[in-house]
């Protein structure tokens, strides 16, 4: 019997472990998992709307770490989850992503003697202001399996010098959870409850700390959603950190006068899953957003002048238009337009990633050879 713990701290974890924990669950003869919740994310629009939209039960461990500056949001979540691998003792640790929750339980569990699987390992943005460059380093240094989402997450991890014993490529896990509930997503009435019809309107989300933590540049992307929802117009469901500085920034006041763009909270993964494949367009700094309008053949405004997940711009439907206002006005109408960039989905992005994942769990007592349980499995 395994034992592991599956972590979860912020909105981008919980549609990674949703799948992970439920195939985990398919054998309860061989493996025991217990869901820790760290508390980085903590509103219920952040964190408790996951959980019903998923189905994932109430975390066995909640850990309330809850907001801070990196070095006590990282420190805090040691701190407490220590406690819980020192009373827990699982075999195993899950981590998923890039957020400071997936490196500060993967720092514990190694000091422990605990072995630490990283989930989406291998991405690189090669940007090491990006908090989250930082964090996918270090946790791909320390893990000892890594489960690749694209294959050039392969290629970095082998460069860094990560033996190819540990990599695994299964696919994109985020995907799964897609497949798995955008059939329930289209009976939500999120675009009603907001007013938009299908293909009628671009949706955008923001909240990459260089983007939305400096005055001028948060309003020179203001800018450039001013100029576009003249033409189409935008949803934006904004996140906690991006309404705090437009509040503080006080740029509140100008967002509200442009009549086409449409300020509305953070909303569940049913109705974003929703939102997301019958816009005409995204324009967005998330990560796993980019993967998302890939799968939904949905063009998609990477406004970064990097992207970590590069697959979605050579295969999908991903264009990476940086900063410059131009630019991005320019490639928003353009899709406006009849345009929009169309692309095919990425090897392994096919909803059965968990399975992969599990199934090298299963084999785990025959081979820890990550590349011959991926050749047994076929
Ligand atoms: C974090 C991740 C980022 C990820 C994002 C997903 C790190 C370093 N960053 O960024 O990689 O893309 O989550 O959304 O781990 N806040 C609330 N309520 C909440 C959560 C946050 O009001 O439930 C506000 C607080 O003011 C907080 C701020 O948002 O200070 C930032 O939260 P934090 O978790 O530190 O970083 P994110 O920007 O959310
Ligand atoms: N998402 C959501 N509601 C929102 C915005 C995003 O459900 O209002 C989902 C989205 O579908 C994707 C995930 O959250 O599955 C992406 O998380 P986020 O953009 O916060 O983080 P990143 O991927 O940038 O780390």
């Amino acid at each position: 019997m395994l034992k592991l713990a599956l972590v979860v701290g912020a909105r981008p974890n919980f549609m990674k472990i949703a799948p992970i924990l439920s195939e985990l669950n398919r054998y309860p003869e061989e493996f025991e998992p217990f869901l820790v919740h760290t508390g980085q994310h903590y509103d219920t629009k952040m964190s408790g709307v996951f959980f019903d939209d998923l189905g994932l039960p109430t975390p066995d461990v909640f850990l309330g770490v809850g907001s801070g500056s990196h070095a006590v949001q990282t420190a805090q979540t040691m701190i407490a989850f220590e406690k819980v691998l020192l009373e827990h003792r699982p075999d195993w640790i899950v981590v998923v992503g890039d957020v400071n929750s997936t490196i500060a339980c993967a720092l514990d569990a190694v000091k422990l003697g605990i072995k630490v699987a990283h989930v989406e390992a291998g991405l690189r943005s090669r940007d090491r202001f990006m908090p989250e460059e930082i964090n996918r380093i270090l946790t791909d240094s320390i893990s000892d399996l890594l489960f690749t989402s694209s294959r050039d997450g392969d290629a970095n991890l082998l460069a860094e010098g990560i033996t190819q014993e540990k990599i695994c490529f299964v696919g994109n896990v985020m995907i799964d959870s897609l497949r798995r509930f955008d059939n329930y997503a289209s009976q939500t009435n999120a675009l009603d409850a907001i007013g938009v019809s299908v293909a009628e309107y671009g949706l955008v989300t923001l909240h990459r700390p260089s983007n939305v933590d400096h005055p001028q540049q948060l309003a020179s992307i203001l800018n450039t959603f001013e100029r576009v929802q003249k033409r189409v117009c935008l949803v934006f469901p904004v996140h906690p950190r991006t309404r705090k500085m437009m509040i503080d920034f006080e740029l509140m006041e100008r967002v509200d006068r442009m009549t086409g763009l449409m300020l509305v909270d953070p909303v569940g993964y049913k109705d974003f899953l929703q939102l997301e494949r019958n816009s005409l367009m995204v324009l967005t700094d998330s990560g796993g957003i980019q993967e998302e309008t890939t799968v939904f053949g949905v063009p998609c405004l990477t406004l970064r002048e990097n992207t970590e997940r590069p697959v979605t711009v050579e295969v999908g439907t991903n264009t990476l238009v940086g900063l410059d206002e131009e630019r991005i006005v320019a490639e928003a109408l353009h899709i406006a337009n009849g345009h929009g960039k169309k692309g095919q989905i990425p090897e392994g992005w096919d909803g059965r990633a968990a399975e992969r994942i599990v199934q090298v769990f299963r084999n785990l007592s025959r081979s820890p050879n990550c590349q011959q349980l991926t050749a047994a499995r076929g």
